[in-house]
C-alpha cells in the first residue's frame, strides 16, 4: 500500500523520518530498503521495531529469526549460529560461563519507527560510530523476501 504521507509524523515536519506505508499494509515482518539501507521492520507485542536485517554475526537473514525472551530482553536468535540480538537496543547477547547473559554491546544497528495517523515512519538511526552490522547492511546478500 503506497505512503499517502509526505511529511514525517505529527506536526514534525523532519525529513529524517521517512514514511514507509500504511501500517495495516505490513505483516509482522517486512524487510525493507531506505535508501539502500536493508532494514527489518517487525512487530512484537503489538510494538513496532526495526533494525538491520543481516545480523551482524555473518550476514544471516534475521527476517527468519526466531524471538526469544532473555532475562527481560526480547531477541531475535538468528537462523545461522544462533547468536541473540536484542531488539530494543542492538546488543548482541551472549552466556558467560556462569550461564548467565550478558551484553557484547551494540552490535545491530537499530532504528526508529513511529505510527500517525496508520502510517508508519522510520528514521534510520544515525549514531556516527560504526556498528558491526554496518558491514551488511547494503549488501548483496538478501535474505529471500520481496524488497519495497
Ligand atoms: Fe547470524 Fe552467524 S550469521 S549468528
Amino acid at each position: 500500500e503506497p505512503c499517502t504521507s509526505t511529511e514525517g509524523p505529527g506536526e514534525e515536519r523532519d525529513e529524517s523520518w521517512i514514511c514507509v506505508g500504511s501500517a495495516r499494509s505490513f505483516g509482522a515482518r517486512t524487510t525493507l530498503s531506505i535508501h539502500n539501507r536493508i532494514v527489518l521492520l517487525l512487530r512484537e507485542n503489538s510494538k513496532w521495531h526495526c533494525l538491520d536485517a543481516i545480523c551482524y554475526h555473518a550476514g544471516g537473514p534475521l527476517s527468519q529469526a526466531a524471538v526469544e525472551r532473555v532475562d527481560n530482553r526480547v531477541c531475535l536468535r538468528c537462523p545461522w549460529h544462533s547468536y541473540l540480538i536484542d531488539i530494543e537496543d542492538g546488543h548482541g547477547l551472549y552466556m558467560d560461563l556462569s550461564r548467565r547473559y550478558r551484553s557484547k554491546g551494540a552490535r545491530q544497528r537499530v532504528h526508529k519507527v513511529r505510527q500517525d495517523g496508520g502510517q508508519l515512519f522510520v528514521q534510520l538511526c544515525a549514531r556516527a560510530e560504526s556498528v558491526a552490522s554496518d558491514e551488511y547492511a547494503f549488501g548483496a546478500q538478501l535474505p529471500p523476501q520481496v524488497l519495497r
